[in-house]
């Protein structure tokens, strides 16, 4: 028997039993004639006392940091009790012990606080997997996936597989393909996600189905993306929005209490996608603090912007006001005393070339009720008064604004408006709020192409009202630059994503379920019949046998889980995950492959 007892279950109430541990070595102190030793397994870490009497035994066999170490002893009262660990009142005194593997000296130190760099680390995994902190991140993990497997076999929700050698489903990613040495010259794909597979499940009749899998795509990676990684997959059939929302609020609201014990009884706030851009300006916002963007030139409420301008800030003199595309305001609360070496640093985080403005203007909300700001000369005391209501600032506020062109402004707003908050403490780690984002548009428009594609996936169906727009019009656009007035470019999508504290955690639709207006999608985003045939012929086909009105959701499981851990980088909550460059550094993949294989596959490599 290797172990009685684990590393993190001996109390004080298990006084003189006589135990057996196994465990890693984490540390090892002398002290005079005695050595004490932590040993660690995944469960916590006991104290061992190894006394004089095996000081021979020691120095015959010396230990080391990550020995792999067996004890027999009894279990004592400590004398200097710990109380930051759970095993902190006892100790072991070891009467034997057996070193059952040896290890070489560790790359960096396994603790909380390791020495190690994130690509050491990564190289080891395996070691750095041992570290308590990233255990905690894999508990948490695991705890999710069990609270939504729960939470979903209660509302009969069914578990299927589906396949990953497929042929491309279009997630707006690049797919990864995997040559077929059976078929030369063939590919498969890997899936970017199941969304064919589990829309034919709904055909198949199986309503309620779902699946935590594995979902590839080859696209520019960052903080909250991975090359491979998890969805919570999740369809319904005879549903409508409102069901799907109801349903998965309540898979969210479980995991918090499952997970985090959080009782989320606020009502889950829904926003449409056009509401999301104005005030936030993107359709992911954190609505944890009530920071706002204002639009100062174009004060309707409407999105892109449109005339008429307003008059609050236009014919003062200020080209940098009048040239613009567009102005948009921010007021942050408290912030009027902000001395110039504050605002200067601020007109430096604007003009980096990621946010990539030319500058930043300030109006200080003073709180004796007079107003102070870099633009004085152009607006007087009174304009800048109704500049402050329009921004809705108060008096102690500072309000910043800034000019340019539409899409690149609207993102700068929504980036400052998440520095500062960040930096004035306003996104608590452990605070969350849910939101819905609804009403996406349909379409997005190519530049490139000059052509339609879908901004969720090909399977959305429009809002039921809007249904006809797509059928009764022709999607060409005569005019590039005026895209904006194709009756396209209005038609809303019947999609919802559910966003927590500003990160994108999971997005859906209800699905196009007819085989007519399914090809008038396809040939809107400009897929002939043949096209549509080679590509999604199996689904059209399917969608003559009887496909029932249906719809569903995924939700990015690494995400949520990042979140629920107090953290942006998905990477910490995955066992072996990829660097940025899409390495997996530990087993050095992607790698060459060998010239039998290429034979194989009858495969010639020509890389420019
Ligand atoms: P979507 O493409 O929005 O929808 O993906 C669903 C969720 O998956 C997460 N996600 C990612 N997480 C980590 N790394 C990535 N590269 C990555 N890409 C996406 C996000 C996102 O909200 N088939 C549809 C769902 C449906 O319509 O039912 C789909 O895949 O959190």
């Amino acid at each position: 028997m290797y172990r009685s007892h684990t590393c993190g279950e001996l109390r004080i109430a298990d006084t003189k039993k006589e135990i057996t541990l196994s465990g890693w070595v984490q540390t090892i102190r002398k002290f005079g004639s005695i050595s004490f030793v932590d040993l660690r397994d995944r469960y916590g870490i006991t104290q061992l006392l190894f006394s004089e009497n095996l000081n021979a035994q020691l120095d015959a066999n010396p230990l080391g940091r990550e020995f792999v170490l067996q004890v027999k002893g009894i279990v004592n009262e400590r004398s200097n009790k710990n109380a930051n660990i759970e095993t902190g009142d006892i100790e072991i005194a070891v009467a034997e012990f057996t070193i059952l593997n040896r290890s070489a000296v560790p790359p960096f130190s396994i603790q909380d606080d390791t020495d190690g760099g994130d690509e050491l680390r990564m190289r080891y995994r395996f070691l750095d997997l041992r570290r308590s902190i990233v255990k905690k991140n894999l508990e948490l993990r695991y705890a999710v996936s069990r609270s939504t497997r729960n939470y979903l076999h209660e509302n009969n929700f069914m578990d299927i597989e589906t396949p990953f050698l497929i042929k491309s489903t279009p997630e707006g990613a690049r797919d990864f393909v995997v040559p077929s040495r059976m078929n030369p010259g063939q590919f498969y794909a890997l899936p970017q996600s199941p969304q064919t597979f589990k829309q034919l499940l709904m055909v198949s009749g199986y309503d309620r189905y779902y699946q935590i899998v594995k979902c590839f795509r080859d696209e520019d990676l960052r903080a909250d993306r991975q090359p491979e990684f998890t969805q919570i997959d999740c369809e319904m059939s005879f549903v409508e929005q409102e069901d799907i929302l109801n349903m998965f609020e309540g898979l969210v609201k479980r995991i918090f209490k499952d997970v985090k014990n959080i009782d989320y009884t606020d009502v889950v706030e829904r926003m449409t996608w056009e509401d999301a851009m104005w005030q936030y300006g993107n359709d992911k916002p954190d609505i944890r603090f009530e920071i706002k963007i204002a639009n100062l030139k174009f004060p309707q409420h409407t999105f892109p912007a449109k005339a008429p301008q307003s008059a609050l800030i236009a014919g003062a003199g200020f080209g940098v006001f009048d040239d613009a595309e567009t102005v948009l305001a921010i007021a942050i609360p408290g912030c009027s005393e902000y001395t110039r070496k504050q605002t200067d640093e601020l007109t430096e985080w604007v003009k980096r070339p990621q946010i990539g403005m030319k500058g930043l203007v300030f109006i200080k909300c003073n709180t004796d009720g007079t107003y102070k700001s870099s633009v004085d000369k152009f607006y007087d005391a009174e304009k800048l008064k109704a500049i402050a209501a329009a921004a809705n600032a108060k008096a102690g506020d500072l309000i910043l604004i800034l000019a340019g062109a539409e899409e690149r402004t609207r993102k700068a707003a929504s980036d400052l408006r998440m520095y500062l908050a960040d930096k004035s403490g306003m996104r608590k780690t452990d605070e969350f709020k849910l939101l819905w984002v609804l009403d996406f548009p349909l379409f997005e428009y190519a530049e490139d192409d000059n052509r339609w594609v879908a901004r969720h996936h090909p399977f959305t169906s429009p809002k039921p009202d809007h249904i006809d727009i797509m059928i009764n019009n022709n999607p060409v656009i005569e005019n590039a630059a005026d895209y904006l007035a194709h009756p396209y470019a209005g038609i809303k999508a019947n999609a919802y994503d559910m966003v927590l504290n500003g990160n994108e955690i999971g997005g859906g639709s209800i699905r196009i379920f007819q085989r007519g207006l399914q090809e008038k999608m396809f040939a809107a985003l400009g897929m002939d019949a043949e096209e549509q045939q080679h590509k999604f012929g199996f689904l059209l086909g399917a969608f003559e046998y009887g496909a029932p009105p249906h719809g569903g959701l995924a939700f990015g499981f690494d995400r949520l889980c990042a979140i629920l851990g107090g953290s942006e980088s998905i990477r910490d909550f995955i066992a072996f995950p990829k660097n940025n460059s899409g390495r997996d550094v530990m087993l050095d993949a992607p790698s060459t492959i060998d010239a039998k294989q290429f034979n194989e596959l009858q495969i010639k490599l020509d890389i420019k």
